[in-house]
């Protein structure tokens, strides 16, 4: 699908790009730090649904001329050329098509949206107002991220037919909104999940997926024994599921907020001339699961003259890269040269697609098809 992108309507080049923030909970905090950070950046505003939210927000950063607003237009009529959407999922499509029709580029947080349909919605949206929309998946400017994504995209492997992805945290479900349906729409699979999808699925390349068969429970968010905010908890906290893509390519994903293990398993491409493995980087610390730009070993299997070898791949230092300023860095940079959006929905619906296919395939029990309409 071409990506089109219309101008700026402004020539934003050689002057400071205004920027505003749209739900200024948690993440917001590391939007407007980022944002503070860089030398071509105006705060034009911020806003908030919970009253006083957006001013205690702003006044936290000493920006106490700034005005905050409960209502986004007021924000959006100011006409900055960027927001960042940092609302909790079940508004990230509103927030986001409101901000693209008034005029104004989107660095949307992650997961795109809660359903396949509210994702669509945000795309046909960035195609008809030609703004740039982008989806704030950070662990993809890790440099080791990165070398993973260059190894199989080199072709190393030869044709990958199987990735292994996932997991996981012995005990790690996050409490606000993250585990209330009305405002996460998704549990586990919209926190971690997707980032597990985006990391192999950005490593082979986005390709179209057609099918899942999954299941997707609550067995410890429910469960006083090992949370106490169980009666609250109406979202999933563990998910697995076998993705079939139209090229043949499978998919196998699980991802959990708490079990009784130490990680969900290591990371596999299996490819046709090649192997490359990428171990769970800290399970000794119940946090285990290449999906958040922190990664443990590389190997690389393959044969050499007839020998079967395992290669250790070194790692490269991720002590500079600060991963959330770069994903700020490169929504602004795309701002200024036009585009193209550096994490686009022609990718990320496919993630999209997937998580709206677990639910569905879980809750139907049996294999389901995964249907993208035209856009
Ligand atoms: N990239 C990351 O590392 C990362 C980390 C944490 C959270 N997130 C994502 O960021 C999003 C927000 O998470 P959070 O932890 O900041 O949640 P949060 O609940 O702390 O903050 C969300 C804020 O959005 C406001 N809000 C909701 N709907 C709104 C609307 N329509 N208009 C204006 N404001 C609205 C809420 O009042 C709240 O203040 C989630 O989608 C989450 O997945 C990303």
């Amino acid at each position: 699908m071409p990506q089109i992108y219309k101008p700026s309507e402004s020539p934003v080049e050689n002057k400071k790009l205004r920027v505003g923030v749209i739900g200024t909970g948690g993440i917001a905090h590391a939007h407007m730090k980022a944002y503070l950070n860089q030398k071509d950046v105006e705060i034009v505003g911020a806003s908030d649904i919970v009253p006083g939210k957006a001013r205690a927000f702003l006044d936290e950063f000493g920006l106490t001329d700034a005005p905050d607003f409960e209502d986004n237009d007021k924000l959006l009529a100011l006409k900055p050329d960027g927001v960042s959407v940092c609302t909790y999922n079940t508004t990230h499509h509103t927030c986001a098509v409101a901000a693209m029709k008034a005029g104004v580029h989107v660095l949307c947080e992650k997961p795109m949206s809660v359903t396949l349909d509210q994702a669509i919605q945000m795309a046909r949206a960035q195609k008809e107002t030609g703004k740039i929309l982008t989806i704030g998946f950070q662990p993809r400017y890790d440099p080791n991220m990165k070398m993973i994504k260059d190894i199989v995209r080199s072709g190393e492997l030869g044709d990958i037919y199987y990735v292994q992805t996932g997991g996981g945290r012995r005990r790690g479900i996050p409490g606000g909104t993250f585990i209330k349906k009305e405002l996460a729409g998704v549990g586990c699979l919209a926190d971690i999940g997707c980032y597990g999808l985006d990391m192999a699925l950005n490593t082979v390349g986005y390709r179209k997926p057609v099918t899942v068969s999954a299941t997707a429970s609550d067995r410890f968010g429910k469960n006083p024994k090992y949370f106490n905010d169980a009666e609250t908890f109406s979202v999933d906290d563990f998910s697995c599921a076998l993705i079939r893509f139209e090229d043949g390519l499978v998919l196998d994903f699980r991802m959990s907020w708490a079990m009784h293990m130490d990680t969900m398993g290591d990371t596999l491409f299996l490819g046709t001339d090649a192997g490359l493995k990428v171990k769970s980087p800290n399970p000794h610390l119940n946090w285990g699961g290449a999906w958040d730009g922190s990664i443990g070993d590389v190997f690389l299997y393959k044969d050499l003259c007839g020998n079967q070898v395992e290669i250790k791949v070194p790692l490269k230092s991720a002590e500079k890269s600060n991963n959330f300023e770069s994903k700020v860095r490169d929504f602004l940079d795309a701002i200024i040269s036009g585009g193209p959006s550096p994490i686009p929905w022609q990718e990320i619906i496919y993630n999209q697609a997937i998580i709206d296919g677990i639910i569905r395939s879980s809750e139907a029990k049996r294999e389901v098809e995964i249907v993208i309409p035209e856009i």
